[in-house]
């Protein structure tokens, strides 16, 4: 503990340096990676948990502008802490009944503040946003064709995705899993700020129906990975509306803005979306990782994950806990961070 809270301290300690710099080869060669048959002791295992921090990056360090988390929340951590100190999954409200509340009302709260009547949806934790996507593609795929699970892909038309040309890759990598082909995703053309055209995306959608594809998601994004874009959501709506294509809405980074005042007007139209990925561990600083796929219709989620012979929602036997690391307000409920500005 003491070893965590030094760190801790330096982290947060502006005349420290984030990073103390090594090259692979040198790193290998001033330690010792074997990993020995015998034991370690007790010492041995601190002495490395020292040098491991020693080297590590300080992501939570004032003068840290690395990828996409930002700062070390105290509450956060020591929620880590409490969440690893009671080593639970979260298959069953049977093996952790707190934790599983928790998420069924921080996930409500987040669908309340995507704009969804009453917090109406489903939603589920995921390993990360990629993941979240992916699930996104998964139960559009399965509302448009919901044989599909039996089936697989050889029983339905050819599909195709369209999302933006600055979108995360995580799109691409999902059509890939779920065997759909990453040449099924469209990549439609941006304006010079990193948004997505809607008069191009309406103009590739007919196109691809000229040719017998069959138009099952548009994945927008609010808060592209390099430029922090923001598509234009609410033209994208109209024209998701129009053919009947499921709206995903990947808010990874940007979807923290949704609990700013002054800036939530930049996802206008996410309320219209039939799902929406929110990461509170990027821009929310929530220690990694916690990721959320929301889901607007009620009944979508369980049928597309759930299989005869497993009554879980999760992808894998057990999931660790993500929702336990936000901060409480007075004024919001239990699970959810400081509104920002
Ligand atoms: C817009 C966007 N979507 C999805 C992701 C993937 O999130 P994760 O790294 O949690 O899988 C990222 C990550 O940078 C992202 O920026």
């Amino acid at each position: 503990m003491d070893i965590l809270l030094q760190y801790v301290v330096k982290s947060f300690d502006r005349s420290t340096k984030v990073i103390d710099f090594h090259y692979p080869n040198e790193l290998l060669q001033e330690y010792n990676w074997e990993l020995a048959d015998q034991p370690q002791t007790l010492e041995e295992i601190l002495l490395n948990c020292r040098t491991t921090l020693k080297y590590a990056i300080k992501t939570g360090h004032p003068r840290y502008f690395n990828q996409l988390s930002t700062g070390l929340d105290m509450v956060g951590l020591a929620a880590d802490w409490l969440t690893s100190t009671a080593n639970t999954n979260m298959f069953t409200y049977e093996i952790a009944p707190v934790f599983v509340l928790l998420e069924y009302v921080t996930l409500r709260k987040m669908r309340e503040m995507i704009g969804w009547p009453g917090g109406c949806g489903d939603g589920i934790f995921s390993p990360g946003g990629a993941i979240s996507n992916m699930y996104a593609m998964l139960i559009a795929r399965f509302k448009m064709f919901p044989e599909v699970k039996e089936k697989g892909m050889a029983a339905i038309p050819r599909l195709v995705a369209f999302t933006s040309e600055h979108s995360h890759f995580s799109v691409k990598k999902g059509a890939a899993a779920l065997g759909i082909g990453t040449d099924s995703v469209i990549l439609i053309r941006c304006d010079e700020r990193g948004k997505i055209i809607p008069s191009d995306l309406e103009r590739r959608i007919i196109e691809a129906k000229q040719k017998g594809f069959v138009p099952f998601l548009v994945s927008a994004t609010a808060g592209t990975t390099v430029y922090g874009a923001f598509d234009p959501l609410l033209a994208i709506a109209d024209i998701c509306k129009k053919y009947k294509i499921w709206m995903h809405v990947d808010a990874a980074w940007g979807g923290g803005l949704l609990m700013s005042r002054k800036h939530k007007w930049k996802l206008n139209g996410v309320e219209r979306a039939n799902s929406v990925t929110w990461n509170p561990h990027k821009m929310m600083g929530v220690p990694l990782q916690c990721s959320a796929l929301l889901v607007r219709e009620e009944i979508l989620l369980c049928p597309t994950l759930v299989t005869a012979d497993s009554l879980s929602l999760l992808a894998s036997c057990c999931m660790s806990v993500s929702c336990f690391k936000w901060k409480r307000c007075p004024a919001i409920p239990v699970g959810i961070h400081y509104p920002i500005a």
